[in-house]
């Protein structure tokens, strides 16, 4: 009996230890990439590496149309972003641009039967954005992604909503009586730790410091306490898990903070933050505007962009590879002023109608005799000034008639159409980004 129950305890250990050796087969794959003897290598597991490779390759180029023809702003109605391209590079990147998000449902995922000008559906007015957002990072953020640079592939997958985004967390139900904290639930957003869920709000659209040591002998404040690390701490989790990486990949671990003993990685990554932010704020969020419910979290916020929307594992979307030189169109230098002429330009371009119609507002610029009477680029400048002339309450007057009087007939204002959501079906609904894991049953 005895030596049964023995044989048995010997038979389970071998059991388990055979299990435990099948999860990680020996031996690893290590990488050096720092000073000997500082621990600073990355190690790879052969059979997941080798997963990751074969799920990272990009589609094979469209071959390049022969040079020369119309352009597309003489031939088509409403190209606001490639005008300049010819006729036929154009076409050709509206088949890329299909095959990397649309493929299911082709051009009809952008165009309706209005027309292809017709601007009257939410994934092409998304996608002028898109294309926007994709020629900025290409022609702005080399610091981050070099020559290599990004399509609209790099993220999208052939989907029309990429399979790594992020919105904003509430977290699961709290009781009532209690504050939520934001951390202490193994979230899959930081690599089933409990550090706080959601990292990317302060980080990745706010402008918080990413920080832990502090640079004063006393505290100040309490941006650099120890919550202020489990934060930080957060973030460098999906950054790491993002990429692929150990925390060595970027930092010496003897001193986190020190730049001058962190790998070039690392500055890569600072730049990679900025960018991310700017992304999301100068481009996703606004398009909170036109995305369907259907694209946001529980706060109403869309679906944004983090380090593994573009990464998806890999220390180099798609290993590095260079998609860009193949659809040069999509590094655009951006007009003088950068992102925020950029916006500017956009801005004029809506109510473009609006303006012809709508002295009133002309007249509010002039009356506070702007020394500079160059209005459309000055925007920024301008409006506040409208602000403090508003108690005189004579532009306000002189608006509201102008409001109330009946457009005139032949104005024709050029109303930007209603727009449309293509139905349900069409709509490939992907599952809200994963959170929590789930419950133990489903394991
Ligand atoms: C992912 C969205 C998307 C898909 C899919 C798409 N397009 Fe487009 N299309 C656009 C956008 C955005 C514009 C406007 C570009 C600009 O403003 O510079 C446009 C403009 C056009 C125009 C110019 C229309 C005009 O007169 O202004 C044509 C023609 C066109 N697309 C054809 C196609 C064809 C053919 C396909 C399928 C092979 C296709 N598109 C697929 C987004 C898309
Ligand atoms: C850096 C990552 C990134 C790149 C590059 C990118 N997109 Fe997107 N795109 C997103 C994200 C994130 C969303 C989701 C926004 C949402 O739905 O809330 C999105 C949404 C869209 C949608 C709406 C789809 C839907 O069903 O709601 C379209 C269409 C689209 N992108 C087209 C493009 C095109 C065309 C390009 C290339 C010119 C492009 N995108 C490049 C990240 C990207
Ligand atoms: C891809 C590069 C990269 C990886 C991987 C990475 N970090 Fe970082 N880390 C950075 C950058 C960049 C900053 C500075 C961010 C800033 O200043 O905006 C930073 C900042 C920090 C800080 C704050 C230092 C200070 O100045 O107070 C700590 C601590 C830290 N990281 C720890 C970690 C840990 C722990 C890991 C692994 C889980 C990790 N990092 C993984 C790039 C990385
Ligand atoms: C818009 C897509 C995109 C997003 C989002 C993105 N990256 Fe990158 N990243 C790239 C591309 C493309 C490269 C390749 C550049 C090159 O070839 O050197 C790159 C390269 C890097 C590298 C250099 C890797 C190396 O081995 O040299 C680091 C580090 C990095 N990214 C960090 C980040 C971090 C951290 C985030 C999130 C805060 C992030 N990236 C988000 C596109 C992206």
């Amino acid at each position: 009996m005895k030596t049964l129950k023995r044989n048995g305890l010997t038979l389970a250990a071998l059991g388990m230890s055979a299990f435990l050796i099948g999860c990680e087969m020996p031996p690893p794959e290590v990488t050096q990439n720092g000073y000997r003897g500082l621990a600073m290598h990355q190690n790879y597991n052969p059979r997941l590496l080798q997963q990751s490779l074969d799920e990272n390759v990009p589609p094979e180029a469209i071959p390049a149309p022969a040079p020369g023809g119309p352009l597309a702003k003489d031939l088509y109605k409403n190209v606001q972003v490639l005008g300049e391209l010819t006729v036929t590079e154009f076409n050709r990147l509206m088949v890329a641009m299909t095959t990397w998000v649309s493929p299911e449902q082709g051009c009809y995922y952008c165009h309706v039967n209005e027309g292809f000008e017709y601007d009257g559906i939410y994934t092409k007015v998304t996608s002028r954005r898109m294309l926007q957002m994709t020629q900025d990072t290409n022609a702005n953020w080399k610091d981050h992604v070099a020559d290599t640079g990004v399509t609209c592939y790099t993220c999208h997958r052939g989907q029309p909503v990429p399979a790594e985004v992020w919105v904003s967390d509430p977290g699961p139900g709290q009781p009532s009586a209690m504050a939520p904290t934001g951390q202490n639930i193994a979230a899959a957003s930081v690599a089933y730790s409990s550090l706080p869920y959601d990292p990317f709000t302060p980080f990745l659209s706010q402008d918080n410091d990413v920080r832990v040591i502090g640079d004063t002998v006393l505290p100040e404040g309490n941006r650099r306490s120890i919550k202020q690390a489990e934060w930080t701490y957060g973030l460098m989790m999906h950054m790491s898990d993002a990429l692929g990486v150990n925390c060595t990949y970027c930092h010496n671990s003897r001193s986190f903070m020190s730049w001058d003993q962190s790998t070039p990685q690392r500055t890569t990554a600072w730049y990679a933050i900025r960018h991310v932010r700017e992304m999301n704020n100068d481009y996703v969020t606004p398009l909170g505007e036109v995305l369907p419910a259907s694209r946001k979290g529980p706060l109403g916020d869309p679906y944004k962009i983090y380090c593994a929307t573009c990464h998806q594992g890999a220390y180099k979307p798609l290993y590095g590879a260079p998609m860009l030189k193949d659809y040069p169109s999509l590094s655009a230098p951006l007009p003088e002023g950068g992102t925020a002429a950029l916006k500017a330009q956009s801005e004029a371009q809506a109510p473009a109608a609006a303006e012809e119609e709508a002295p009133a507002q002309q007249a509010k610029a002039e009356q506070p005799a702007a020394p500079a009477p160059a209005a459309a680029p000055a925007e920024e400048e301008a409006a506040p000034e409208p602000q403090a002339a508003a108690p005189e309450a004579a532009p306000a007057e002189e608006a509201a008639p102008a409001q109330a009087a009946p457009p005139a007939p032949q104005q024709q204002p050029m109303q930007p159409p209603p727009l449309r959501y293509p139905p349900p079906g069409m709509m490939q609904y992907p599952p809200a980004p994963l959170q929590y894991p789930p419950p133990p049953a489903n394991r």
